[in-house]
């Protein structure tokens, strides 16, 4: 299975933060957002990945994150030259998929859940069709919103409901098989011009294909799209760091603990950032492995 980070889109909900600087390069606490789905992936097993932007930021992206060796995986680039909709990542990718299934996350979503990179490991092996994963949340509204019936079962998807079905939200990671691309080429632009990825996971629930899995109970799901959200994530992952002596969202971390990199290559890590607590952090992470 492969993974693209959908991190371009214009941010205009964080103006004038994102002006000048791309959403997924701001600070979340620590460290900048992207290294957050950086993490998802790499939990799932992940090491071929493709990072989809504009062109003002593919290049800040390559300088950050580089071919990806570093990390014990490969990311290639490509461009979205608008942000017609999240669906269109997978008619970028489709060179890139050469006819894999995909984990498709957005770079703004960052999810702090125990069971979830077990859950991911385990799609490695599905044949068929889309899971996409909901979260319950207080106000539904502003999302994909999931209608199940009394067994589970998935009745219906809706974007932004007035009134929604149920509280739980679609949340922006997809799983998705083959056939998502030629989809993702059927859909239509929506009245607000954009391929909407609502539409094509509609397709896999009309077709009988789509699994909705729910996040577990006690799990964080964050998208950083506005200053309150994004201060909120600052916070949760600063009182978490703190309070447990650990970092989350670190693909250091990540990469060493799912085997791409030996201690050494951590080690080596560490040292480049050795002047911040971060850097000092993956030392001893290393030296007590
Ligand atoms: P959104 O939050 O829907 O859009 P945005 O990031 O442009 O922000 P705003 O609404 O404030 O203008 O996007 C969700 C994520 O998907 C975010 O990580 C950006 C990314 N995205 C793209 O990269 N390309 C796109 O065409 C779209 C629609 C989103």
């Amino acid at each position: 299975m492969k993974g693209i980070i959908l991190a371009g889109g214009t941010g205009s909900r964080l103006y004038p933060l994102t002006l000048a600087v791309n959403k997924q390069l701001l600070p979340v606490y620590d460290k900048p957002m992207i290294y957050y789905p950086i993490c998802t992936l790499f939990s799932a097993g992940i090491t071929e990945i493709l990072i989809i932007a504009g062109s003002r930021e593919l290049e800040l992206y390559q300088k950050l994150l580089g071919t990806g060796a570093q990390w014990g995986v490969h990311f290639s680039y490509a461009l979205q030259e608008r942000p017609d909709g999240i669906a269109q990542a997978l008619i970028i990718a489709e060179a890139f998929l050469h006819a894999e299934h995909c984990l498709l996350i957005l770079g703004d979503n960052l999810f702090f859940s125990a069971g979830l990179g077990a859950m991911l490991h385990s799609l490695k092996t599905k044949e068929q069709g889309a899971t996409i994963f909901a979260c319950r949340v207080t106000d539904a509204r502003r999302y994909g919103v999931v209608e199940f019936n009394a067994a589970g079962k998935v009745l219906s998807l809706e974007e932004k409901p007035l009134q929604p079905k149920s509280q739980y939200a679609v949340t922006g990671l997809y799983q998705y098989d083959e056939q998502a691309v030629e989809l993702a080429k059927s859909l239509k632009p929506s009245a607000r011009g954009e391929l909407e990825i609502t539409d094509l996971n509609n397709l896999y629930l009309k077709a009988g294909r789509l699994e909705v899995k729910q996040l577990e109970r006690g799990s964080a799901w964050m998208d950083a799209g506005t200053p309150e959200a994004l201060l909120d994530a600052s916070d949760y992952v600063r009182i978490v760091e703190s309070r447990q002596g650990i970092k989350i969202g670190s693909p250091e971390e990540t990469a060493f603990k799912q085997g791409f990199i030996s201690r050494e290559q951590l080690l080596l890590l560490a040292k480049k950032l050795s002047h911040s607590e971060y850097g000092r952090y993956l030392t001893e992470l290393a030296e007590d492995a």
